[in-house]
């Protein structure tokens, strides 16, 4: 069995081969009908225990696209609220015959635990865990990134070296930084990240990056900057920081954007929280790339799910399980 745990599963030939499949499947989307008849008869089960918009959906269309049948599970107005497990859910998804499960879960590991229990066998993605990881949206960064800075064409094969992307904001929560700072580091970008000092994980130290407090020092030097939603969700109330200070010191407006060199762009997972990480003066300005990065995230999961399920490239060498 073939998974998509996390961004340290694949190895610098893996993500090109990711991102110039995902350029291929963005031309299907350039065509009148927008459908390959690739995974005709695979069914994938988005199982969706945390809230999502981008990714349940870009998922769901990306499955479509490839002729996949679709099942969404949603833990809300499930069983999962009379008590029912992961691993008994995921024992009655896979009754119904899933091949893939696609899976968001709270709890970093979730879609670890079910790759390796032996619960089921059908091929997991990771569609963001906890704080861990969330590989198919470095995926779709390092894909609006190399088209943007490379180029559409000239970007085919070819990774991101030199290019220069700062990550900014609330890390400690991030699971796009963590997947975005190994996914970059392997395609040969220099990544910096500029965080306020309680927001900084523990153990950076080890990660393949530099780490700076000074935003405005960073962003002449910076071919992209990637801005990152502060998680009250995941904070104690006690340490929210005000919108005034934290937009203040770490957040991006006009005056800051005019730092960047001229052809820089600013990304942005979303959702968006205007006025506290990002003003409305940038998030709408056509520097910033948060729309288009949803658009290329349906390419780019299309990419993961047929060279999962159903491409005759190599294999992406990802996680594998034991044979049941
Ligand atoms: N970027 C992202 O994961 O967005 P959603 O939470 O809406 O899926």
């Amino acid at each position: 069995k073939r998974h998509l745990i996390s961004a340290a599963d694949l190895t610098r030939d893996d993500a090109v081969l990711v991102l110039d499949t995902a350029e291929e499947m963005a031309r299907v989307a350039d065509r009148p009908i927008k459908k390959l008849p690739t995974l005709r008869g695979r069914t994938i089960v988005n199982l969706f225990f945390e809230d999502s918009t981008r990714t349940r959906i870009s998922f769901e269309a990306a499955a479509k696209r490839l002729s996949a049948d679709v099942i969404n599970f949603s833990a809300k107005g499930s069983s999962v609220s009379k008590g029912e497990s992961l691993k008994d859910t995921a024992l009655t998804l896979e009754a119904m015959g899933a091949d893939a499960v696609v899976i968001r879960h709270p709890a970093s590991g979730a879609p670890y635990r079910l790759a390796n229990s032996g619960w089921i066998d059908s091929t997991v993605v990771n569609a963001g865990d906890g704080t861990h990881e969330h590989p198919t949206q470095a995926l779709l960064d390092a894909f609006t990134l190399r088209r943007r800075l490379v180029g559409r064409d000239a970007g085919m094969g070819k990774g991101l070296d030199g290019r220069r992307v700062t990550i900014v904001g609330d890390v400690l929560h991030s699971r796009v930084a963590r997947s975005n700072v190994l996914l970059l580091h392997t395609l040969g970008a220099e990544v910096t990240l500029v965080a306020p000092p309680t927001l900084v994980p523990v153990g950076v130290e080890s990660w393949p990056c530099e780490v700076s407090y000074d935003l405005d020092a960073v962003l002449p030097k910076s071919d992209a900057v990637m801005m990152l939603r502060v998680q009250r969700e995941r904070m104690n109330a006690a340490f929210f920081p005000t919108e005034r200070e934290y937009s203040r010191r770490y957040g991006l407006n006009g005056h800051r954007m005019a730092k960047m060199p001229g052809e820089a762009i600013v990304m942005h997972p979303g959702p968006m929280v205007r006025g506290m990480e990002i003003t409305a003066e940038v998030a709408d300005s056509d520097r910033c790339t948060a729309v288009e990065q949803v658009a290329n995230g349906v390419s780019a999961r299309m990419a993961v799910l047929y060279l999962l399920l159903g491409g005759s490239e190599p294999a992406i060498s990802t996680t594998r399980t034991e044979e049941n």
